[in-house]
């Protein structure tokens, strides 16, 4: 340094504050339709969100079903990282059971919720204000006597009286919440409103210093990522949001988007959160595959297009210097530029290496068994595209494999007359079954001779089916809903052959239908059994 420089001042980093992401994609994204998920699912991807970072993984509602049950029972045994959270009602029984399923979590919480908007009140709940406070508090005090983190969620608050909420808000602290959620249940406020908001519960509601101020947005405005932002920015330290933006009606503030406008803009905001930005385009790509979904190509931040430049001007900007049109660098939200293409010639190093950048990391035998079937394929087809590569790796449902297996199937179609189609199942019990259906398609035909063969009626709700990659020789991927017993059970099925793609997920279909019904059957029997006799008790 020359004598008469200046020392130079070392500028501290700002302190920033941390964001907690609570992700409910397995419960308010789950709950909607067409998004639901098995167990064996839902482990997936909450497997894939610990490894995203999320700090809490809202696993499901325990108390709505047996299923639901069973599922935040295996997360909470099984993945480790975020805290464990199971939604309930303001009751007792709904409270207990989130407490025994996610006995065995590292960190479990119970989510309390419980509406406290006019609206709701009088015609949900039948309450008074009185009675809203009173149960809610006995609730919060009961879901402490069995777990140290509870949070509590007035549902509709955007739409309850502010002088009410505050009360509830401070009440329910008392009773030992440790967050205090506020949701716009409607999706119904805007970034200004939702910022005073939150200012002056900070500044009004009694404790609030001590706990976590939570924001859960839904999107019917479209402005469920702008409301959420304006929520922290005005102090909440917790935000509710789900991958991709998946939940009731119009969804849910989505992850992604939060995340990358929380770093991107972080002069704005100050924000730190400890999400893995890399794995948000592959956590995405899963969830896509797993609930049969497609991303729209011009979805921020995970759509296709998200990084995209077409116009000759944006390109020509591009090459001279990235920043003139391009705010993110694709890889760090995992996003490949370069679209590699796999095919025959193609060997198992080369497989490997590109399965790890798509997020698939497979052990030496799993890399052979997919290595035959990569191999299949690209007898089949000349290019082997990401897309097919991860239906590959996250192959069939385990939950919907058997016990009917496909053995054969034709189809053909005729212009101008019906079509028909002749499929034959085998059974794991060894039984065959054989049946020809005509229908209006090809497609109609083979959904009606398996539901022949199988003996199971398929109720449809929603059928999809669609190009993996390009060209005509793509594979392509069938979605199927059916209507059971008051709920959606959704199947897939992938082919470079469409009838057999659709032939796949209807039999995804028929095994959930199939072992749904053997497990009925096991619990009325185990129901009927008599009672052991004193002894064996003691064994
Ligand atoms: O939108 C909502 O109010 C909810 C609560 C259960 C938190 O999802
Ligand atoms: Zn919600």
């Amino acid at each position: 340094m020359s004598q008469n420089q200046e020392p130079q001042q070392v500028v501290p980093p700002p302190v920033r504050d941390r964001v907690r992401v609570f992700d409910t994609t397995l419960r308010d994204g789950e709950q909607a339709p067409g998004f639901s998920m098995s167990r064996a699912q839902k482990l997936r991807m909450a497997q894939s969100l610990a490894e995203l970072g999320v700090d809490v993984i809202e696993a499901g509602f325990p108390q709505a079903s047996d299923g639901d049950f069973d599922s935040v029972r295996a997360i909470a045994a099984e993945i480790r990282g975020p805290t464990i959270c199971g939604l309930a009602r303001a009751q007792f029984a709904d409270i207990e059971a989130v407490a025994r399923a996610t006995g065995k979590a590292g960190r479990a919480r119970i989510h309390i919720f419980l509406a406290t908007s006019p609206i709701h009140r009088r015609h949900k709940l039948n309450m008074s204000r009185e009675q809203v406070l009173e149960t809610g508090f006995k609730a919060v005090r009961r879901a402490r006597e069995l777990c140290d983190d509870v949070e509590f969620s007035a549902e509709d608050a955007i739409r309850t009286e502010p002088e009410f909420l505050i009360e509830a808000l401070s009440i329910m602290i008392e009773a030992g919440a440790t967050t205090i959620n506020v949701p716009d249940t409607v999706g119904y406020t805007t970034p200004d409103e939702i910022g005073a908001l939150f200012a002056r519960l900070k500044r009004e509601v009694r404790g609030i210093d001590g706990v976590v101020l939570s924001a859960h947005c839904h999107n019917d405005l479209g402005l469920g990522v702008a409301n959420s932002l304006a929520a922290l920015a005005a102090g909440a330290r917790q935000v509710e949001c789900t991958i991709s933006g998946i939940g009731e009606r119009a969804g849910n503030a989505a992850l992604e988007e939060i995340v990358m406008a929380l770093r991107t803009r972080a002069d704005c905001f100050g924000l730190d959160t400890g999400i893995r930005t890399p794995l948000l385009y592959p956590t995405s790509r899963l969830l896509a595959h797993l609930v049969g979904a497609t991303i729209p190509r011009n979805k921020a931040i995970v759509g296709d297009n998200a990084f995209a430049h077409e116009s000759g001007i944006h390109q020509h900007g591009m090459l001279k210097n990235r920043e003139t049109y391009e705010i993110m660098r694709p890889e760090d939200v995992g996003f490949s530029r370069t679209q590699l293409v796999l095919g025959k010639h193609s060997g198992r190093h080369a497989l490997r290496e590109r399965l790890l950048g798509l997020g698939h990391e497979l052990d030496d035998a799993q890399l052979d068994e997919l290595f035959t079937r990569f191999k299949t394929l690209a007898d089949k087809k000349r290019e082997v595209f990401d897309s097919d590569l991860d239906a590959l790796a996250l192959g069939q449902d385990p939950e919907a494999l058997g016990p009917w297996r496909l053995e054969h199937l034709h189809a053909s179609t005729h212009l101008g007359g019906s079509a028909s189609a002749s499929v034959k199942l085998k059974h794991e019990d060894g039984r065959l079954s054989a049946e020809a259906a005509i229908g209006d398609g090809p497609v109609h035909a083979v959904l009606r001779a398996i539901e022949r063969a199988s003996g199971i009626n398929l109720d449809i709700a929603d059928f999809q089916v669609r190009s993996l990659s390009f060209g005509a020789d793509a594979q392509g991927r069938a979605t199927l809903g059916v209507r059971h017993d008051g709920r959606e059970l959704r199947g897939r099925g992938t082919s470079t052959d469409i009838v057999e793609a659709t032939a796949l997920a209807a039999l995804e279909v028929v095994n959930r239908i199939e072992r749904l019904n053997q497990t009925q059957l096991n619990h009325v029997q185990s129901s009927q059994q008599p009672p052991l006799p004193a002894a064996a008790n003691h064994v």
